[in-house]
Parts: C-alpha cells; structure tokens; sequence
C-alpha cells in the first residue's frame, strides 16, 4: 500500500517512503498506476546516481536518447540517455541546456513523430531561490474550455515547433524561421486520448512558432491564443519547489511544465530521462 497524497495543487500526488532503488513488482505496479491517475509523482529523498536514474526509468519502458542540447552536446559521457538541465558553465562550456531564464510552457520533445511518454527528472544541485517547475493537466484545461472554443478546436491538428527549446535556444543544426507554416516540427491532434487511461486531453506542445494546419495563419494565431487563455490557471497547476533528492516524473502526454527563472550567478543541476512514446491519438 503507498503513501500517497495530492500535492494540493491542481494536478500531481507525492509518494512517501518509497525508495525507487528498491520497489518490488507490486509497488511499482501501484507507482505507475499512480503515475497515469496523477500526472505529476513526486518522491523527495532519493540518493540515485546516473545508472540507478536509468535503471528506475527503464522499468516504465525504453529510453528516448536525450536531445541534443544547444551548445550541440549530446550527453553525459557513457550515459545517452541523459539529459542535463543546468545552468553550470565548466572550462567555458555549458554542461547542460536551458541556462537560468525562464522555461516557457511545453511538453517535452513533442515535435518529434513519437513524443516521450513520460519524463523523469532528478535534483543533484538546487538554488536557494527560483528555478520552480509548474506542471498543468491538459485533461482538465480541455474540460475548462467553454464549448464553443472546444468545437472550433475539435478535428484540427497543430504542428509542434521544432525551431526552438523551452529556453527560447535555437536547436542544433536548425535554421531558425519564424514563420509557424515553414518551421520543421510534428503534426499532432489538438484534441488527443490518452492512450492508457482513454480520457481526452489538450495537447499544445509549446506556444511559439505553433500553427493549425490548414488555417490562414492569423485564425491559427487567434485559436491557439484562446486555448493557451487557460493553461497558467492555478486550479489546474502545481509548483513544485525542488530539494535535493526529489525525484519528479510526470506523463508527458497529459501534462505541460514550465521554469521559473532563477539567480545565474547561483547552480541548477538536474538529470532527466525521457521514456520513449507513441504518437499521440485524436480523440474520438
Ligand atoms: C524540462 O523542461 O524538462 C526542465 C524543467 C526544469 O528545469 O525544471
């Protein structure tokens, strides 16, 4: 039986002692469930190094490589999997993506055919101050739309931006355009069912250089500003303050996520794992 309760935000559950290291079948059958029911898990106080990090991952399905991040790394040496979110600069380099700014609203790799289903990520170094990562249930921000709003965007597709990372980075080897209709990205129902639980669900991706398909480009900006209207609504979002240890891992499928900014002059250091999905269905 877990420990389990609601973060008292509008999505997500925390799981008390429970030490993934050492979860037999049966809790991590209850964890996983918990993880579809929730969106957003959160475990503090886990001691886990790079391998034990992808050992927990594996078990929810194969790992996506991690993306290549702006300064054209790859990954942590002997790790491919691994994604490094840090602000740490080592012999003039970045060691990880995103810097200090603010991480906009997204879903993360949705500009790929097959987005990752869920994403796990993990707090070596924290600041004293800043860097909160805010998750929002897309099931809920669909059922919030007012029906008209919901009947314009049924049966349309976006394509999900590939041009730029959360942190507002160029992707490597991409030329940058700002023209949603020419920007290399995914094509993606508006409105998809999640695969496990069948609920219907939003799913946005990230707002810049987003585009309806087949929409003249200003009534692709009009509807996809009025369905972003709603994402930053505190009852359908969490804050997560980070320690050391914690351990977040949310569905990246019915969730988004953003970060807040944070002192560059202070560390951020966060190890993330992405494991592999399918292509989102539309919804019935
Ligand atoms: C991410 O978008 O995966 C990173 C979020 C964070 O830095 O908190």
């Amino acid at each position: 039986m877990l420990d389990m309760r609601r973060t008292g935000g509008g999505v997500g559950a925390e799981l008390r002692g429970v030490d993934v290291r050492h979860l037999d079948a049966a809790g991590f059958a209850a964890l996983h469930a918990a993880w579809v029911a929730h969106g957003v898990l959160l475990l503090r106080a886990q001691t886990l190094d790079d391998a034990a990090l992808i050992g927990f991952s594996r078990r929810f399905g194969a790992l996506d490589l991690a993306p290549v991040q702006e300064t054209g790394r790859r990954f942590v040496p002997g790790y491919p999997e691994l994604y490094v979110v840090s602000n740490v600069v080592e012999n003039g380099a970045p060691i990880g993506s995103l810097g200090a700014g603010e991480a906009v609203w997204h879903t993360d790799m949705s500009y790929l055919p097959a987005p990752p289903m869920a994403s796990l990520l993990y707090a070596l170094e924290v600041p004293p101050s800043g860097g909160d990562t805010w998750f929002c249930d897309m099931h809920a921000a669909l059922d919030r739309l007012p029906a008209a709003l919901r009947a314009r965007a049924a049966g349309h597709s976006v394509k999900h931006d590939g041009t730029y990372n959360s942190g507002g980075y160029v992707r490597q080897g991409v030329t940058p355009t700002d023209d949603p209709r020419q920007s290399p990205g995914a094509v993606h129902p508006l409105i998809c069912r999640h695969p496990d639980s069948l609920r219907p669900m939003l799913y946005l991706g990230r707002r810049r250089n987003a585009y309806v398909v087949g929409l003249p480009l200003e009534e692709s900006e009009a509807l996809l500003d009025a369905l972003w209207a709603g994402i930053d609504a505190p009852e359908i979002s969490y804050r997560h303050r980070w320690q050391v240890g914690d351990l977040v891992l949310w569905d990246n499928r019915s969730t988004m996520h953003r970060r807040d900014a944070f002192d560059a002059a202070s560390r951020r250091v966060m190890h993330r794992t992405q494991v592999k999905g399918a292509a989102p269905p539309a919804a019935a």
